[in-house]
């Protein structure tokens, strides 16, 4: 494993991506936990791979990658509509995007007047800030989920919403964190996520290196630990949050909400208010991603179905309001009936 001080850092935290000279430094969470990689992206092209091919990913930190990718575009002469165009189409379920390239848009038309360099600074300036706010969200919502968990908290949580799904430091994960740094947590439980396996490759990863004691399931087996009195909470993330509450996550998350109400354990969507999409009115209306039937069949290049299987591979669920107990944010904790 590279060593800790030698991974991108951004405000005094570890942090998944950061803008350094001219370019971005990204770390390639396709090839954790086995190679700790830091890429180099020098244009537009290279970012909008990086979060289409999951190199980043997790709703803000795709968000903050996008946000510096329309500074490098500019670099680069371009027009900033259609750096915003090339970027929001990596990825479609995840808000966190069109609301960072939405942010900088408008940065660039406040300062379009001003000299080149002035707007290269401002836009710098503009994907720094939001990079910073991800951060300082994350460390309120670990404080406020944290006292929400009883001592000696066992949690479940499902993919990975740790430093390298956002700015850094972690939304759910950043709950786990916040509990563990003071000594609440007894357990954490990630579930392995399947077809991508966040779980198991990038939140095991994290949950070693910050030395949180952890025990890593198959997603079949939340059922089970949940009925044995095993879980006192579980905490996912969000990539959509609508209007009315209902809240787009990993696919598996509205299973576990299920569950989770079926045997009375507090089920909550943790999330920073910049995945709150007040234009999208219900669940309903939230663009679910489908991803190739290859992630299922061969993942990883390990082929475990017959020749000849087809699959269908949603890179998300929708997990419907009134199975929330609430949704935890830098601003509070927000219950059903949900009005942002
Ligand atoms: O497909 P991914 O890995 O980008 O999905 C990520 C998730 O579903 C996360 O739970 C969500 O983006 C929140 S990350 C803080």
């Amino acid at each position: 494993m590279m060593r800790e001080d030698q991974l991108p850092r951004f405000d005094g935290v570890f942090a998944p991506v950061v803008y350094r000279d001219g370019g971005i430094d990204m770390v390639d969470q396709t090839v954790l936990p086995e190679r700790t990689v830091v890429l180099r992206l020098t244009d537009v092209a290279e970012v909008a791979e990086a979060i289409r091919a999951m190199r980043v990913r997790g709703a803000p930190a795709i968000g903050i990658t996008a946000a510096y990718g329309m500074v490098l575009g500019l670099e680069a002469s371009e027009d900033p509509n259609r750096i915003a165009e090339t970027l929001r189409e990596t990825r479609p379920t995840a808000v966190n995007l069109t609301w960072a390239i939405e942010r900088m848009l408008r940065t660039f038309e406040r300062h379009k007047d001003e000299s080149a360099a002035d707007i290269r600074a401002a836009m710098l300036a503009e994907a720094r800030r939001i990079h910073s706010e991800d951060i300082a969200a994350n460390r309120k919502i670990g404080q406020c989920g944290a006292e929400l968990l009883p001592t000696g908290a066992r949690v479940m949580t499902i993919c990975n919403t740790g430093a390298l799904a956002t700015g850094g430091y972690g939304t759910a994960y950043g709950i786990i964190r916040a509990a563990h740094e003071g000594g609440k947590l007894a357990m954490a439980y990630p579930c392995e996520t399947r077809p991508r396996l966040q779980g198991a490759r990038l939140t095991a990863w994290e949950l070693l290196k910050d030395e949180i004691p952890f025990r890593l399931i198959a997603d079949g087996a939340a059922g089970a630990l949940m009925s044995r009195g095993g879980i006192d909470a579980v905490l996912a993330g969000a990539d959509r949050i609508a209007a009315n509450g209902d809240s787009a996550n990993k696919i598996g998350t509205y299973g576990l909400a299920v569950l989770a109400n079926h045997h009375g354990i507090p089920f909550y969507i943790v999330a920073p208010t910049s995945t709150i999409d007040p234009k999208t009115e219900t669940g309903a209306k939230i663009e679910i991603e489908e991803r190739s039937e290859d992630e299922i069949l061969a993942p990883y290049g390990c082929r475990f179905a017959p020749d000849g299987a087809s699959a269908w591979n949603p890179a998300f669920d929708v997990t419907p309001a009134e199975l929330i107990t609430g949704i935890i944010t830098e601003k509070g904790v927000f219950t059903f009936p949900y009005g942002f």
